[in-house]
């Protein structure tokens, strides 16, 4: 097969086979297909979209670039979330020992912080010790014992990706919703599921602006795990404010330990119970007393030393990772909170040092914000409207004047 005329195919509109995709993702993961042949077919796609078809055929190539997992026959469902990211989006470490403890496997393959949104991986590595790299046969070794972990892509798992969502990140190519959905469930099938949650996030603080992307984005994972034998279900939500009290990495940390033990802010503990009930036979109830009865709590415990971190340091992680400056931001009137803009908030904590401006950045854990009041409520002139955890006072001052072009009291 010629790849210049597949991409001219492509750029003019017409489908691509079955066939035809797997050759040029093959070719490209062996390094036969060069970044200036694959970007130009990404902007093709970008464009010209994708049908079903070629999706699921896409997100196959991409699996079988590398390996997937395979359980034993006779071993508990395995199920995962998959969440499109936003501000202060933390349940995945709620969620995976929450599951594990209702007798689920959930062998969770995350990623790092992407733009503006905070990534498992790097919160996670704020527990000293974590390891997020666990190679194929720790996998295999530690899930049954734990009953969930949360690791980083190995080398060969969807190694096409890899390659790829590095190419699209510098390539103006990453919010096309084909090129979305074979990054994303590729990577999910790949972990040998048997069923799925899409957590589809829109609104200021997600890739996705409208409810109508979030929802075209939905129905086309959805399809490709049907298409692949995996049962997906979705949950769209807005994300016009952050997720809890916190966003940051030790701060989310922090804040999920306390919703590990029964004391996570209301509409955090609801997201994960929403996210656990699509997948899990108990009853949210059941589900709930799991959370408040240390039963998760324990459980994220058992994971934490089995991936190597120091689960004695989990109630000093406040002290470990306290930053210099710690600045209350004032509500400078009274009435009822209408809006504290996620996406506003997100672009904060990135600057304060949360997140990377390239990929070799490193990460800041001990910056970020917490305390944040919620949209809806009441709040007096002078009571504290968020902290702001900073390195030095100029980053917490421009922090603030960032934050308060996102807020309305009224
Ligand atoms: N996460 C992924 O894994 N892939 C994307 O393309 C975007 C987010």
């Amino acid at each position: 097969m010629h790849i210049p005329s597949l991409i001219e195919a492509k750029r003019d509109g017409h489908a691509l086979s079955a066939e035809q995709i797997r050759f040029l993702i093959t070719a490209y993961a062996q390094g036969d297909m060069p970044d200036y042949q694959m970007s130009a077919l990404a902007m093709a796609i970008f464009f010209k979209g994708m049908s079903g078809d070629e999706t699921a055929a896409l997100t196959e190539a991409m699996l079988r670039s590398g390996t997937v997992l395979h359980w034993p026959k006779d071993a508990p469902m395995r199920v995962d979330k998959h969440s499109t990211g936003g501000i202060g989006d933390k349940t995945s470490l709620i969620l995976a020992p929450l599951l594990a403890c209702d007798g689920l496997w959930v062998p969770m393959i995350s990623g790092r912080g992407l733009g503006i949104t905070g990534g498992t991986l790097d919160k996670l590595e704020s527990i000293p010790g974590f390891r997020t790299q666990l190679s194929e046969s720790e996998i295999y070794k530690t899930l049954p014992i734990t009953g969930c972990l949360m690791v980083g892509q190995t080398a060969n798992l969807c190694p096409a990706d890899k390659k790829l969502y590095a190419l699209r990140d510098v390539t103006g190519t990453i919010q096309s919703i084909p090129l979305l959905t074979s990054s994303i469930m590729g990577k999910k099938l790949a972990e040998g599921l048997n069923r799925l949650i899409l957590d589809v996030k829109y609104g200021s603080g997600a890739f996705m602006q409208t409810r109508e992307q979030a929802q075209a984005l939905a129905e086309s994972m959805v399809s490709v795990g049907r298409a692949l034998g995996v049962r997906s279900s979705v949950r769209l939500s807005p994300m016009d404010e952050a997720t809890g009290e916190s966003a940051g990495n030790a701060l989310e940390v922090i804040e999920c330990l306390r919703c590990l033990q029964g004391q996570g802010p209301p509409d955090l503990e609801n997201i994960v119970l929403d996210l656990a009930c699509a997948v899990s036979i108990s009853s949210r109830a059941e589900l709930r007393q799991m959370l408040h009865d240390g039963r998760a709590y324990a459980k994220f415990q058992h994971m934490v030393t089995v991936q190597g971190g120091r689960v004695e340091s989990l109630e000093r992680l406040h002290k470990i990772h306290r930053a210099p400056v710690i600045h209350e931001m004032i509500a400078d009137r009274s009435g009822h909170l209408r809006r504290l803009d996620a996406g506003t908030l997100g672009r904060a904590v990135l600057a304060l040092g949360a997140g990377r401006a390239k990929a070799t950045d490193r990460i800041d854990p001990a910056v970020g914000v917490d305390g944040l009041r919620k949209v809806g409520q009441e709040i007096q002139a002078g009571e504290v409207l968020l902290r702001i955890h900073a390195r030095s006072q100029a980053d917490a001052e421009e922090a603030e004047k960032a934050i308060a072009q996102g807020v309305d009291i009224r």
